[in-house]
Order: C-alpha cells, then structure tokens, then sequence
C-alpha cells in the first residue's frame, strides 16, 4: 500500500504544506491578543518555552508515527501496535479533524464574504457597533453564509481532489510566500499610522506581573491550536514525506513559520487599533467587526489584502483537516481520492451547515476539539511514540537512520520528552481548562 502512495515532491513542499496548516485563524484572532493580554514580551517568552519544550516534541510524535509507517491516522496506529486498541484511537483524530473543519470553514465562509464586499464598493464601517450589526445581519440572512460556505469548502475539496503534491503541495507553495507577503505590506501601512507606537508597546512591554498560572495554561493551549497536534493532520502530511526528508528540520521550519507569522499578524493588526483608540479584543468580533473598521478607512486595497490573507491562512488550514478524512477514507476503505474528497465535502457541509445556523451547534463543536479531542489526540500520540514505538526504531526514523548529525545530537532530548514531559503537561492543561 505505502508503494502506491502519493507523496510530496521536494523539502519545500513538505515545509510549506506543514507551514501552512499551522498558520490560520488561531494567529491571527488569538495570538496577538494573547500576547498583550498576558504581559507582551515576557509571554512571548513563555509561548515560545511551551513550544518547544511541549508542543514541538508532539509534533515530532506525530511526524514519526506518520513517516515512519507511511499510513493513514487509523493504519499508522494500527502498523505501530498491531492486535491493540490504540488503531481505536485514530478515530478520535479523524473525528477531531472532520469536525474542526466543519466549523472552521463556517469562518472561511465569513472570509470569503468579507473579501468579496470588500472587492465590491460599498466597504465602509462606521463603528464597530454598526460592523457589529452588518455581521449580524450578514449570518441572520442564511443564505449567504451557507452560500460561502459552500464556497469555502468546495475551494479546500478542489485542491485536495488534485492530489497531495500537485493539489496541496503546489498551493501550499504558492501561497504560502503570498501571504507573508501580503501580511508584511499591513504591518508597513500599520507602523505608519499616527500614534502606531500605542500597539506596538502593548506587543512587546515585557510586564512579568501579568504572568500567572491563566496564562501558562494560554500559552500552551495557543502552542497546541496553532500547531493543529492531536487531530492527525501533522501525522498524514508526515506519511507523504520521502524518506530523505528530515522530522527535525520539517518541524523545525514549521513552527519558525508560525511564529513569525503570528508576531507579524500581531504588528498588523494592534498599532492600527491602537492608532485609531479601539478596544483590541480577539476572536471573529476583532475580524469581522472592529478591522473591517480601521482598514475600511485605509481605502480598497488593505481590506482586500487582509481578507485574502485570512481566507489563505484558513484554507490552507481546512485542506489539511479533509486530508485526514480522505486519507483515511482512500487508505482504509479503498476509495478513490476523488470520491472520498466528495464524501467528505459533503458530510462537513451537512456539520458545517449546522454550526453556520445555530451559534450553539457552533460554540459546542469549538469547545469539543479544542479542549477535549485534540487534547486526547494528543496524548495517544505522544503515548503511541513514546511507548509503544521502541526505542531503536524511533530512533532510526527520527535520525534518518543515524546520518543526520543534528537529529542524532537532539533525539535523547526530544525521546525523553515524548515520554513523560509531553503525557503529564497534556494531563495539566486539561485540569486547567476544567477547573
Ligand atoms: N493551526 C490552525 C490555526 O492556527 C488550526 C488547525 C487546527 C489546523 C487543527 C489544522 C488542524 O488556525
């Protein structure tokens, strides 16, 4: 089976692909205000400890399950403990992924409405009471957000029905240098407002009293989201990797791309709202209703680059949540990409269509990944690696079988890690959040 499957067709392929589920909506509405919410710099500090002490290390899990097996989620467990119930435990990836895009592309809706408004005349808010009230009117409708919807999901289906590397790969590789580009031209008009310097200091002004246990438990739940663990998405991505590929520097590479991206975004959106004295909140309100404000007084052309730039950061984020239904559905079940792609489209449609009328069906479907199935997913990766992969053969995939120098000198780091770091610092982030 692992003969026949398709695979990336060069390092940066593998990179930006990675790259490019890990930067989405997670950078963009949650990161920055994070960031100053809980002591700017000195957050930073402690996001960038959870990364690569916790986060990093699953990702590295995961991309060895993935590798080293050549397998789907369910295949890849069932490959590495044959005879067990831990193949069981992909279904709670599958499912995390099936619905997480599910809701995630209800917000890929929204975007590609937003990006067509402001393609259109007519982009102009007020306040953010009255962009309150054109959202709100906007989703009242029903109509067009299950037509944009309809959009966005057929959009992410397309490009994974054309296969791993001539679908994902090729978009991933070009769009994803696209949108730093496009997010680094807002950062420059944003520095440049008047009093810019408000939103950058609230960036950046290290305040170590703000750090408390909230806001460890923020950094590493944010670590989690935005490096998409626990729901196999890194795992499938790592099964098309050629074997000359590397874990470490895929990783590597990965996270450094969504950090950078993540301050970016925070450079673009907090000095405008600081320069023109809105109060920075996260989550769709800051999205589609206070920016739409500030850069709809900056002329046509920021609207339009920042929406397109939300709509490629979410969509290459929601190719790889279908790609782990598809694989599963192609590997497991013998379909042919294309059918299972349609299948899948489908099903999220029906999901997706339910989140996008009933903010109940929405909120609970967030709440349920977020907290509860990427968490668990997690943590049978992390177990799975850690223990029921033994010690040589790990060490052998994670070190391209002892020639890459680099990864030999950081496997008894990262394996003592995997094993008992990651398990206990997933238990404590679950405490956290329940209590
Ligand atoms: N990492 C993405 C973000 O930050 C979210 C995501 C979660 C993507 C799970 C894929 C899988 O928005």
């Amino acid at each position: 089976m692992a003969q026949t499957r398709d695979s990336f067709g060069s390092r940066f392929a593998v990179v930006m692909a990675l790259a490019g589920s890990a930067i989405g909506l997670g950078n963009i509405w949650r990161f920055p205000y994070m960031v100053g919410q809980y002591g700017g710099a000195a957050f930073i500090l402690v996001y960038l400890a959870c990364l690569v002490l916790i986060a990093l290390p699953i990702f590295f899990a995961e991309s060895i399950i993935g590798k080293s097996t050549g397998r789907d989620t369910f295949g890849a467990l069932e490959s590495i403990a044959p005879g067990t119930g831990w193949k069981n435990a992909g279904y709670i990836a599958i499912v995390a992924s099936f619905v997480v895009l599910s809701f995630y592309s209800v917000v890929g809706g929204w975007s590609v409405d937003y990006l067509l408004r402001a393609c259109t005349s007519g982009f102009h808010f007020e306040d953010p009471a009255q962009a309150a009230s054109v959202f709100r009117d906007m989703n009242a409708s029903a109509v067009e957000p299950l037509l944009c919807l309809v959009v966005f999901l057929g959009l992410t289906a397309v490009i994974v029905s054309a296969g791993v590397d001539k679908g994902i790969g090729r978009f991933a590789k070009i769009t994803m240098p696209l949108l730093f580009l496009m997010v680094l031209l807002i950062v420059w008009r944003s520095l440049h407002l008047p009093g810019a310097r408000a939103g950058v200091d609230y960036l950046l002004r290290p305040e170590f009293s703000k750090l408390n246990g909230r806001a460890v438990a923020a950094a590493l739940g944010q670590a989690f989201f935005t490096l998409s663990l626990g729901v196999g998405t890194v795992l499938t991505y790592s099964s098309y990797m050629r074997k000359e590929e590397n874990i470490l520097h895929s990783g590597l590479w990965s996270a450094f791309f969504d950090t950078v991206f993540a301050l970016f975004a925070g450079f673009a959106i907090m000095p405008a709202v600081f320069s023109y004295g809105i109060e920075p909140g996260a989550g769709p309100s800051l999205v589609f209703e206070t920016l739409p404000v500030i850069f709809s007084r900056m002329g046509w052309v920021v609207p339009v680059i920042f929406f397109l730039s939300i709509l490629i950061a979410a969509l290459t984020s929601s190719i790889s949540m279908l790609e782990v239904v598809v694989a599963w559905l192609v590997d497991q079940k013998g379909m042919s990409r294309r059918n299972a792609t349609i299948l899948t489209f489908v099903c999220a449609l029906a999901l997706g269509s339910a989140c996008a009328l009933s903010p109940r069906v929405f909120s609970t479907c967030d709440f349920l990944t977020s907290n509860v199935l990427m968490m668990a997913g997690a943590f049978i990766f992390a177990i799975v690696a850690g223990w029921k992969m033994s010690r040589s053969e790990f060490h052998k995939h994670f070190t391209n079988f002892g020639t890459s120098r680099a990864s030999s000198a950081a496997f008894p780091l990262i394996y003592f890690l995997i094993r008992y770091i990651t398990p206990i610092a997933i238990i404590a982030i679950a405490v956290a959040n329940f209590f």
